[in-house]
């Protein structure tokens, strides 16, 4: 049963004081662990991947937000509140769409306000085990995502996936995966088609990668392939990871699953989506009020570092869509499968 102790990546590390990411970008062909030294360099990593899937950004943004300050511990209490507030905002403003990066950070605002007697350096220090503690947490939270998810993987089914909602994308066994990760230990066989997922690749470059590592029998297609190989009757359920649960069940996830949605739908296939309770976010009404990522143009215009548009062309680089709640089938979370109606199901769950 040590599955996942040996053979999943460890996406972030905390060790004597210091963050080191595995620089996703360079997967699967390096594995490179990055030493995070600045508030910048950590900013600089989530914007530009290194560290990315929702649970995993808010993890490394609690790392950062305590390192931020780390020299600035000789302040006023009400200074040291205020550069912590600061540089929250600063990290948020890395990435818009997953709400988990500001959840963590808000997370360990919060701590410090509670902790205003304290004298700053010893604030520090629980802020620190705080960020660690949303680290374990976000670790146990998958695992109970894999548990309740378990049940729905039958022997030999067709499972298709998009985007990377692994391992790499929490701090362990990741969301959509969990289930798939627990159903591989108890010896249940199925298999998986991983999307590729267009522009950056977190389909061909980190999921079957940390699947094929695991020994699960992936298979990768292109995007625009799914429909074919869901119409030859390949594909008996659909599992996917959330960057954000809106109050009315609405979830934003990487670009491409809206379609994923539509064709299962199309084909009758259940359609599932995982998350953490860190995922939803009761302040958002529904998925019109999502802020979705919009990114540069070489991720559209390049394959890698080769051109493969005309110069000047127009284009359009959303990184997210949003599938409407009437889609899923049921949300995987940590307390249990729910179904909808959402709005209710959600505020049972977790509300107040
Ligand atoms: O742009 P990315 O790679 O950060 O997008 C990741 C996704 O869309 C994942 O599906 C989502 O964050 C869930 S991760 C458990």
């Amino acid at each position: 049963m040590n599955l996942t102790l040996t053979t999943l990546p460890e996406t972030i590390r905390w060790q004597d004081g210091a963050l080191y990411l595995l620089d996703q970008t360079r997967l699967p062909l390096e594995t490179v662990i990055e030493k995070q030294e600045t508030v910048d360099q950590v900013w600089q990593s989530i914007k530009q991947l290194k560290v990315r899937g929702a649970p995993a950004i808010g993890v490394a943004g609690a790392y950062g937000l305590v390192l931020s300050v780390t020299d600035q511990t000789h302040l006023s209490y009400a200074a040291f509140l205020q550069e912590l507030e600061r540089q929250a905002a600063y990290l948020d403003s890395a990435r818009p769409t997953a709400v988990n990066l500001k959840w963590a950070l808000t997370r360990i605002v919060s701590k410090a306000r509670e902790l205003s007697g304290f004298d700053v350096p010893a604030i520090h220090q629980r802020l620190v085990a705080e960020a660690v503690q949303i680290h374990d947490e976000d670790r146990q939270l998958c695992r109970k995502i894999g548990e309740h998810g378990l049940a729905l993987i039958k022997q030999d089914m067709g499972i298709l996936t998009h985007c990377n909602a692994g391992s790499l994308a929490t701090a362990e066994l990741g969301t959509a995966l969990a289930p798939m990760y627990l159903a591989h230990e108890q010896g249940i066989p199925f298999r998986v088609y991983a999307d590729e997922t267009r522009p950056l690749l977190q389909g061909s470059r980190l999921t079957s990668w940390e699947l094929q590592q695991a020994g699960i029998d992936v298979t990768l297609i292109c995007d625009n392939m799914a429909a074919y190989i869901m119409s030859q009757g390949l594909v008996d359920m659909v599992i996917v990871g959330t960057d954000r649960v809106a109050a009315n069940g609405d979830v934003a996830n990487k670009i491409g699953t809206l379609g994923v949605a539509i064709l299962a739908h199309h084909f009758n296939l259940p359609f599932y989506v995982a998350c953490p309770y860190s995922t939803i976010d009761f302040n958002t009404p529904d998925g019109k009020s999502i802020v979705i990522e919009e990114r540069g143009e070489t991720e559209v215009t390049h394959f890698g570092d080769r051109r493969t548009a005309p110069e000047n062309i127009q284009y359009r680089n959303p990184a997210f869509d949003v599938t409407p709640h009437t889609l899923v089938t049921g949300l995987i979370t940590d307390r249990g499968i729910i179904r909808p109606p959402y709005q209710e199901n959600l505020q049972q769950f977790y509300g107040g």
